[in-house]
C-alpha cells in the first residue's frame, strides 16, 4: 500500500498550526501562525480574540502546509486536529476547518487530545518506546504521567493551581519585561530566561512549594505571590511609575526560574522513584520525555538532565519547535493513532468522540 499521509491542524490555544506527515515522521510540510504579539499587548488571551485571528489565518496556514508538502488533499490518509482540551472558541475554529475538508474530500477525521500529541511528540525523532515518563510543562499545562500507550495514559500529578509558563509570563508581566529592549518581543517565558542568565539566583530566596507534600503534584501560585510581593516592595523603595522596570529585576527572574526548576525537579524525582519502586517503567532504557513550551527552558533542562543521569533514565526533549504548540505533533499522533486503528471516525457524525 502506499504512505499514510496526515494533515494535523492545531487551534487550542493561540497558535494557528497545520503539518503533513508522513508514516516514518518526516514533516513533508508545515505552517504556524502566532497570536503571541496580539495578546502580548493585551496582557493575556482575550478568548474572542483569539478565535477571530484563528478565523483569519487558518485557511491560509492550512494551505500553505499543504502547498510546501507537495501533497494535495485527496492524497491524504486522514485529517487529524485538536478536539480537547484548550479554548473552546479557539478548538471550534479548527474542528469546524476541518470537518469542511473531511466532508468536501471524504477523508477519515482523527479526534486529537492536544496533551497525548504533546506526549508522543518525542517519537518523531527518538526511538522513544512505550512506557514512558511523560513531563509536560507549559503556559497552559502542567502534569507527570506514564505513557503506557498511544492512547493509554496514567497521570501521577498535575498542577493544583497554575502551569509554570503561566507562571513565568505573570511575573514577566508584573516586572514589566516588554518594556526591556531585549525582552520586547519575547514570551513572557523567554524573558525571564534571558534576564535570568545576568542575575543572581540566591539574592532572592523564594520558598519551594509543596516541600513536605507526598505526591507529585505541582503549585506555583504561592511562589509567584511570594515574587510579586518582593516586586511589589521594591517598586515602592525605588519609586517607580507604571511599567517602569525595578533594578533588580534580573536576580529576582533567577531566583523565580530556579525555584520553579527545583520545584520540577523535586516532583518529577519523586515520580521517577515511584515508578521505579512499582516496577512501571522498563528496567533499561527508559525515558524521561519533557515537553512543552517551558521546556525550552535551558536552566529547566540543564537540571532535569541532572536527574535523569543521577537516576539512569535517557531524557529526551524535542527540539523547541516542536515543544510548543504545533500542527506537526497533531499530524504525528494522527498516524500513530491510524497505525493503531484508534479513533479514527469515517464521517463526521462523530464530533462529540472522546479520545480516552
Ligand atoms: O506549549 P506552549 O507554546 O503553549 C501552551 O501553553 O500550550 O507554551 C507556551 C509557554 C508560555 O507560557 C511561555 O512563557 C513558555 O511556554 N516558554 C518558556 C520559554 N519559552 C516559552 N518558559 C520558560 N523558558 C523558556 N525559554
Ligand atoms: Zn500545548
Amino acid at each position: 500500500s502506499s504512505k499514510q499521509l496526515v494533515l494535523g491542524i492545531e487551534t487550542s490555544c493561540d497558535d494557528t498550526g497545520a503539518a503533513v506527515v508522513d508514516e516514518t515522521g518526516k514533516i513533508l510540510g508545515e505552517a504556524l501562525h502566532s497570536q503571541m504579539e496580539v495578546h502580548l499587548k493585551t496582557g493575556g488571551i482575550i478568548p474572542p480574540v483569539a478565535q477571530r485571528l484563528h478565523r483569519e489565518n487558518i485557511e491560509h496556514v492550512v494551505n500553505e502546509a499543504l502547498l510546501a508538502s507537495g501533497v494535495t488533499p485527496h492524497q491524504l490518509s486522514a485529517i487529524a486536529t485538536t478536539v480537547k482540551p484548550g479554548l473552546s472558541l479557539s478548538l471550534g475554529v479548527g474542528l469546524e476547518y476541518s470537518l469542511k475538508l473531511v466532508d468536501q474530500y471524504k477523508k477519515p477525521f482523527i479526534p486529537i487530545h492536544h496533551m497525548e500529541a504533546h506526549a508522543l511528540t518525542a517519537r518523531i525523532t527518538e526511538p522513544v518506546h512505550f512506557p514512558f515518563l511523560v513531563l509536560l510543562i507549559s503556559g497552559g499545562h502542567c502534569l507527570l504521567a506514564i505513557a503506557r500507550g498511544v492512547s493509554d495514559f496514567l497521570l501521577l500529578g498535575q498542577s493544583l493551581d497554575e502551569a509554570p509558563g503561566e507562571t513565568f509570563d505573570k511575573v514577566a508581566r508584573h516586572l514589566s519585561l516588554k518594556n526591556h529592549e531585549e525582552c520586547s518581543t519575547m514570551s513572557g517565558g523567554q524573558a525571564l530566561e534571558h534576564l535570568a542568565q545576568q542575575g543572581e539566583q540566591q539574592k532572592f530566596k523564594l520558598t519551594l512549594p509543596l516541600a513536605r507534600s507526598l505526591d507529585c503534584n505541582f503549585s506555583f501560585s504561592g511562589l509567584r505571590s511570594h515574587a510579586d510581593g518582593i516586586i511589589a516592595q521594591k517598586k515602592k523603595e525605588e519609586g517607580l511609575k507604571e511599567g517602569q522596570i525595578v533594578s533588580c529585576a534580573a536576580d529576582i527572574a533567577a531566583a523565580v526560574q530556579h525555584t520553579v526548576a527545583l520545584h520540577i525537579f523535586k516532583r518529577t524525582h519523586r515520580a521517577i522513584l515511584f515508578c521505579q519502586r512499582e516496577g512501571l517503567l522498563p528496567e533499561r532504557d527508559a525515558f524521561l520525555v519533557v515537553s512543552g513550551g517551558v521546556a525550552s527552558n535551558q536552566y529547566i533542562r540543564k537540571v532535569l538532565q541532572i536527574l535523569s543521569e543521577a537516576t539512569g533514565l535517557t531524557l529526551c526533549c524535542p527540539p523547541p519547535r516542536l515543544c510548543t504548540d504545533n500542527g506537526i505533533m497533531i499530524a504525528w499522533n494522527g498516524i500513530e493513532r491510524l497505525r493503531e486503528q484508534l479513533g479514527v471516525l469515517y464521517n463526521t457524525e462523530g464530533v462529540g468522540y472522546e479520545p480516552k
